[in-house]
């Protein structure tokens, strides 16, 4: 059995756990600095084993030596948003929280691939990687799985097609700068272009659908009140852990480290990458349209700027 673990035990570390265990995809260490927490989720998905018929060890723990020589490590340690916050309100304090969390696994899991979800997603990625110093292709950051899975429900829910039939995926950073990939957007084998121009999707809705979209995560976070998101975020991260354990060299939306590929050098950003045994094995380069380009610019510019504000709260992230 292969050993996955995960680091915060709140609300998507939990359904991570869940999600694991129910899937048999590896023995779980849950680690948080609330021990009580890690310890008692632990125990009780355990506990639902006999229930669900897995066969997998589920520890909680707030020791880092239990997660020692992980094969993939989840981090969703940070504060989640309140209402009327965007995710770039959590960088100071999920700066420092990442600066713990690489300290903890870099000399206990230095193999390990390092999948990142806690916000804002772009830049805690890229501090983690500075922080750990552990290689590029080994630490990924989860958020055009979910933007994209976003995107094709709520197209389903308009359209009545079912999400398998929908074909799509966003690139950009994660938050309001996402960019919909429409030129690459199939629904039912056609290309959304086709319903737009005979009507069967107004051209309003679809633009109502991609801002719900970027805005997708707030909208939780306003039903919710306390906390975001955690079903999906969890689902996604779970599908790049069984990619790179699985050798399925799939093709996922992932915030990757960009080298010079769409003309960007030296940044975190979403793009369609394939994930395998050796973790980001290639970052796909499609072609992007002109607007495609544009705005794929301007969500650079953007991760690029809260970058910057990163810099000026910890300067050894230069
Ligand atoms: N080390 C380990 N765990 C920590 C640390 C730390 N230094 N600091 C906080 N935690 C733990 C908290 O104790 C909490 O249990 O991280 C957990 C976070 O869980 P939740 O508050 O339930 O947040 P969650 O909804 O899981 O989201 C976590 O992911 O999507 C992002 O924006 C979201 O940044 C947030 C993160």
């Amino acid at each position: 059995m292969k050993k996955i673990s995960l680091i915060g035990a709140g609300q998507i570390g939990g359904t991570l756990a869940h999600l694991i265990a129910l899937k048999k995809l590896a023995n779980v260490v849950l680690f948080d600095v609330s021990e009580g927490l890690a310890k008692g989720k632990a125990l009780d998905i355990a506990q639902s084993s006999a229930v669900e018929g897995f066969n997998v060890n589920i520890k909680g723990t707030s020791n880092y030596e239990d997660t020692k020589d992980s094969d993939v490590i989840i981090i969703t340690a940070g504060v989640p948003r309140k209402p009327g916050m965007s995710r770039d309100d959590l960088l100071a304090i999920n700066l420092k929280i990442i600066k713990q969390v690489s300290d903890g696994i870099k000399t206990t899991s230095p193999k390990a691939f390092v999948i990142c979800i806690t916000n804002p997603l772009d830049v805690i990625v890229s501090a983690l990687q500075k922080y750990t110093n552990f290689k590029h292709n080994k630490v990924v950051g989860m958020a055009g799985i979910l933007d994209t899975s976003r995107f094709i429900f709520f197209l389903s829910e308009h359209l009545g097609v079912e999400t398998s039939k929908i074909k799509s995926f966003v690139l950009g950073g994660h938050g309001d700068s996402m960019v919909a990939m429409l030129n690459h957007t199939y629904i039912d084998g056609k290309p959304i272009s086709e319903l737009v121009k005979n009507g069967k999707l107004k051209k309003d809705k679809l633009d109502f659908i991609i801002n719900r979209t970027k805005n997708g995560g707030a909208e939780i976070v306003k039903f919710l009140e306390k906390g975001s998101a955690f079903y999906a975020p969890a689902s996604s991260g779970v599908e790049m852990a069984d990619s790179y354990l699985n050798n399925r060299k799939k093709q996922l939306p992932c915030a990757a480290f960009l080298n010079g590929e769409y003309g960007v050098k030296s940044l975190y950003v979403g793009v369609p990458v394939i994930i395998g045994s050796n973790g980001v094995e290639k970052v796909i380069e499609i072609d992007l349209s002109p607007t495609e380009k544009e705005n794929f610019n301007k969500s650079i510019d953007s991760v690029k700027k809260l970058y910057e504000a990163a810099i000026k709260i910890d300067p050894t992230l230069k």
